[in-house]
């Protein structure tokens, strides 16, 4: 067998799709908050760990596996060092895009948009919070927000008529944030 063979004939997109629920709340967040705790409540093991990423100084892309740290109007916000390699990238371009993938719901949600760097107090309390083992050593831990442009959420299916819930932030007449929520199947 080929391993292009043995690739196809692992099983995908196994898992069991939770119903979507009556009505989509008007933020992303809101909708991420549900989707976190349904995964929570149906035993997705790390549902809060993620994928990372970000671009490099040449443009080349990068990413890794990290843990979120909160979730609010605000954004999404991750923690690490400022010396790693995702803080030197995250200082000439300020910008990521945050995957999560809890396979028994096969569910996915997407974010992407630019990055803040939170207060000094902020990323302190961070690494306050941490175990004291991995606290160790630690002097320039830094949390980030990401402040998301596009949110989508997507809900698989077993006949392949996926779902996708997409948020979109644009501002109004008067430049305030608004959201545009879209969906699609198939
Ligand atoms: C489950 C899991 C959780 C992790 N959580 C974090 C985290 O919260 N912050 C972090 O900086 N690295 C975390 N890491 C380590 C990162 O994946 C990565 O190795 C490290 O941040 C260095 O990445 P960089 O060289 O791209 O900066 C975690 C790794 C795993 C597998």
């Amino acid at each position: 067998m080929t391993t292009a063979d043995w690739l196809r004939s692992l099983p995908a997109l196994t898992g069991q799709a939770p119903p979507l629920g009556a009505g989509l709340p008007a933020e992303p967040h809101a909708l991420f908050l549900a989707w976190l705790r349904q995964a929570v409540d149906a035993g997705v093991a790390e549902p809060h760990a993620a994928t990372l990423a970000t671009i490099d100084p040449d443009g080349l892309p990068d990413a890794r596996t990290l843990i979120l740290k909160d979730v609010d109007a605000r954004g999404w916000a991750f923690a690490g060092r400022r010396s790693s390699r995702k803080g030197a990238q995250l200082a000439v371009h300020p910008v990521a895009a945050l995957d999560f993938w809890w396979q028994p719901l096969v569910r996915a949600v997407r974010v992407r948009g630019a990055v803040r760097e939170a207060s000094p107090a902020e990323s302190a309390a961070d690494l306050t919070a941490r175990f004291a083992v991995a606290r160790e050593g630690i002097d320039d831990w830094v949390r980030w927000w990401i402040e998301p442009q596009r949110v989508e959420f997507w809900q698989g299916s077993p006949d392949r008529r996926h779902h996708r819930i997409v948020y979109l932030r644009t501002s109004d007449e008067r430049g305030a944030d608004r959201w545009i929520r879209s969906e699609e199947r198939g």
